[in-house]
């Protein structure tokens, strides 16, 4: 269950009153709470922005973050949960172990916003290995945004004893990447919610193999998130299958377990691959759905982890599957499906009257779970299936 730091939140939601609530709406009683009052105040730009998220892109004008409604309203309903499916991924692939031998670990957050992904990271290794120095570098169109990142990383980092992170920033196009990033390398590559807002299939897989070969480290880790809409995602779905088996200038580590073509891909135009997590809802952000009218029950995102074509990743052991759909109940059984080492989907079923202590924890599995599962399409009462706990 992913939570957000009571410091940190209690630390950002000052941070927005002070800067972008009007000096007369200001109730010095409540300095880092949000009143109801202050909540109408900017729910109407985050109705706004969250409607223009999940619509088409083109709706969205190039530098939307040019006013303080819509850079306000991404740091208090947006930046966390995006923060938290970094730091999602970052326990999930175990970086600091991965780059515990660094004198210290370099990371760039490519189209950053308001620093998410290194906020995210420092917020990782303070909980994982606080003595880790951490060099981050945040590229992103919008100074503005920058400055608030910048400003929220000097906070966090006067709470914490993380006092070892370093940050860059530039205000740069991703056209202008080379000359924000120069020839340097690094072992972290960031790229969320990003991808979405490039228009064609082409930018999209020149951006990220460019990226790759020029500014990762040979053991480096490339992370891209993407919303979990069915468009976004089948694009990404799509870049995967030029990057890694058709072009070859990548590894998947996560979430696939082997590098064939996306089976889900190819079996149906219409299925998109994501995952949802749970988290503790901050209640700000419960609040701010009830006047909305939105759920944020889960964080759900799509995502990818990648590295370079020459970083082999460990072997894994037969019979590893990734839960791919949510457990489809119906009248005498549930149906899941499974995407596995050997590149192949499995549509698993399990009649009702084959349920078993055994296979029994195929009703609490989700999308995005790995599990060892040694069964065919029909689940027998005996068949194992064993949660593997990350
Ligand atoms: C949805 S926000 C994501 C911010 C952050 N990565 C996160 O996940 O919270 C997308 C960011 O990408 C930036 N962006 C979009 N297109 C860009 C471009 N061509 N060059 C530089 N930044 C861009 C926007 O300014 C915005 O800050």
């Amino acid at each position: 269950m992913m939570q957000v730091q009571p410091i940190f939140l209690k630390t950002l939601l000052a941070y927005i009153k002070s800067t972008y609530l009007p000096a007369k709406r200001h109730n010095p009683k409540y300095p880092d709470s949000f009143t109801s009052g202050d909540l109408h105040f900017f729910a109407p730009a985050v109705a706004e922005l969250s409607a223009a998220f999940t619509s088409e892109r083109n709706s969205r004008h190039a530098n939307y973050f040019n006013t303080k409604e819509a850079r306000s309203s991404y740091l208090l309903y947006f930046l966390v949960p995006n923060m938290l499916k970094v730091q999602w991924i970052f326990e999930q692939q175990h970086f600091a172990d991965l780059f515990s031998e660094e004198t210290e670990v370099r990371i760039a957050d490519i189209g950053c916003g308001p620093c998410t992904g290194i906020l995210a990271a420092a917020q990782y290794w303070q909980s994982h290995a606080p003595q880790q120095k951490l060099s981050c570098v945040a590229v992103d169109q919008n100074t503005a945004m920058l400055k608030d990142g910048r400003n929220l990383l000097n906070k966090l980092t006067e709470h914490n004893s993380k006092d070892g992170t370093t940050l860059t920033t530039h205000a740069a196009t991703l056209a202008q990447l080379r000359k924000a990033l120069g020839n340097n390398r690094f072992h972290i590559l960031i790229v969320a919610n990003v991808l979405n807002e490039l228009r064609s299939t082409e930018e999209r897989f020149d951006f990220v193999s460019r990226l790759m070969s020029q500014h990762l480290t040979p053991n480096g880790r490339l992370v891209i998130i993407d919303p979990a809409l069915q468009r976004s995602t089948r694009d990404l779905m799509l870049l995967r299958d030029q990057l890694v088996t058709e072009q070859k200038v990548a590894r998947v580590l996560a979430p696939c377990l082997h590098q064939q073509l996306c089976p889900m891909r190819i079996a149906n135009p219409r299925d998109w691959c994501h995952s949802y997590l749970e988290w503790e809802r901050p209640q700000v952000i419960a609040d701010l759905d009830m006047l909305v009218g939105n759920r944020k029950e889960y964080l759900k995102m799509s995502y990818m982890v990648m590295s370079a074509v020459q970083n082999v990743p460990k072997q894994k052991i037969g019979d590893t599957w990734r839960v791919v759909s949510a457990p489809m109940k119906s009248k005498g059984k549930v149906e899941i499906l499974f995407c596995g080492e050997n590149g192949k989907m499995l549509r698993v079923t399990r009649l009702d009257k084959d349920r078993s202590k055994e296979n029994s924890g195929l009703d609490q599995l989700q999308r995005g779970d790995v599990v060892r599962y040694g069964g065919d399409e029909r689940c027998l009462p005996n068949t194992v299936v064993a949660i593997q706990i990350p």
